[in-house]
């Protein structure tokens, strides 16, 4: 929503809650364009309030409602004739065929708040999640695709830089909750005799599959399908990455699976944790901060999960035997933890 606050206009107005009040519905407009089909049917070109009803299956009374909002909005621009097109912030941002396209985030989160944020008063009075993240996600193909699409999509960025500067992985990797592959890609790139396993849920190791393969390391990296907490994490690997998925789980469930983490992993083997941590990186700008600090209030009333200080994820770290413990800054708020089982195992 590319508005700004005019301070003479907004004086009288509690110009914050009123401009998070044209912001909630800016989003949820933009999620219904997108849901409709209204910004991939003006790729092409401009089009009359009535060829996009009838390209969308709209009714043609109330769709030019919805544009005109859009274009105050800033989504798009119309036309002397009342004919409609994307503007240069939607076509640059919102067009799915770009690989940094914000059109996967727009609906996943679209999806997410529309469904899963209700019940937000009641997570806060008993502590507990309104749902099952994972289980309601399994059950959404086309969201799980966005979600899994958005998560590669970030990792794009961040798997050179983190398999660049992360110890030598040795020769047997084993990625927890890397569904998208991304990480794993790099990590194999980078270190030529390694071979990787990936254990994620069923749904995301599908996207994986692919880009393993068109990366042409179907022959080092194995995919298996299961839930971190029951499936088979196999014995003896050099390295293990658990790159944001603490923050999914509350502390027992941390705790139970740090444990299974420390007996994969050989003795003296390495754990990477990849997580933004509840004690943010002094510095994080305000806009940022804002996103994560309502990003974790997303974890806990769709998850039961939370952003972890780095204390709490180290303290965790030691009760499952790891006997060395380091903080390592990355670009942003991401921070990598380093951790190393004891030589016994
Ligand atoms: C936030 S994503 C992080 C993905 C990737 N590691 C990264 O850093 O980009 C969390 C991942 O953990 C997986 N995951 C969450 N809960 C899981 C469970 N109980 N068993 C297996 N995988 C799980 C999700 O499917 C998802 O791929």
């Amino acid at each position: 929503m590319p508005l700004y606050l005019d301070p003479e206009e907004l004086r009288h107005q509690a110009p914050g809650p009123h401009l998070d009040l044209i912001g909630a519905m800016a989003f949820r407009a933009a999620g219904a364009a997108q849901r409709l089909g209204i910004f991939e049917a003006l790729t092409a070109g401009p089009l009359s309030a009535a060829e996009l009803a009838a390209r969308t299956g709209t009714d043609p009374g109330t769709l030019p409602v919805l544009l005109d909002g859009l274009v105050s909005l800033g989504y798009l621009d119309r036309g002397p004739e009342a004919v409609y097109a994307n503007s240069l912030m939607t076509a640059s941002s919102l067009d799915r065929r770009d690989p940094w396209s914000y059109a996967p985030a727009l609906a996943f989160w679209s999806d997410l708040l529309g469904e899963l944020w209700d019940g937000l008063e009641e997570t806060v009075r008993t502590g507990k999640p309104q749902a099952d993240f994972y289980t309601w996600l399994e059950g959404r193909p086309r969201t799980l695709r966005d979600f899994q699409t958005m998560l590669d999509g970030m990792a794009v960025g961040t798997a050179p830089l983190v398999a660049e500067t992360a110890p030598d992985p040795g020769e047997r990797l084993l990625d927890l909750g890397g569904g998208h592959a991304r990480h794993t890609i790099a990590f194999c790139q980078v270190h030529p005799r390694l071979t990787a396993t990936i254990v994620d849920l069923p749904g995301a190791v599908e996207g994986g599959r692919a880009r393993i393969e068109e990366a042409g390391l179907g022959e080092r990296v194995t995919l298996v399908p299961g839930d971190l907490a029951t499936a088979d994490l196999g014995t003896g690997h050099d390295t293990a990455l658990l790159f944001n998925v603490c923050h999914g789980f509350d502390a027992a469930a941390n705790r139970a699976l740090l444990g299974r983490v420390a007996a994969a992993l050989r003795p003296g083997g390495t754990l990477l944790v990849l997580e933004t941590f509840a004690d943010l990186p002094e510095g994080t700008p305000p806009v940022v901060e804002a996103f994560l600090r309502s990003f974790g209030l997303n974890l806990a009333v769709t998850q039961g999960g939370r952003l972890h200080s780095f204390a709490d994820v180290a303290g965790w770290l030691a009760e499952a035997g790891f006997v060395h413990v380091e903080r390592r800054r990355l670009a942003g708020p991401d921070e990598l933890l380093v951790a190393t089982t004891g030589e016994e195992g």
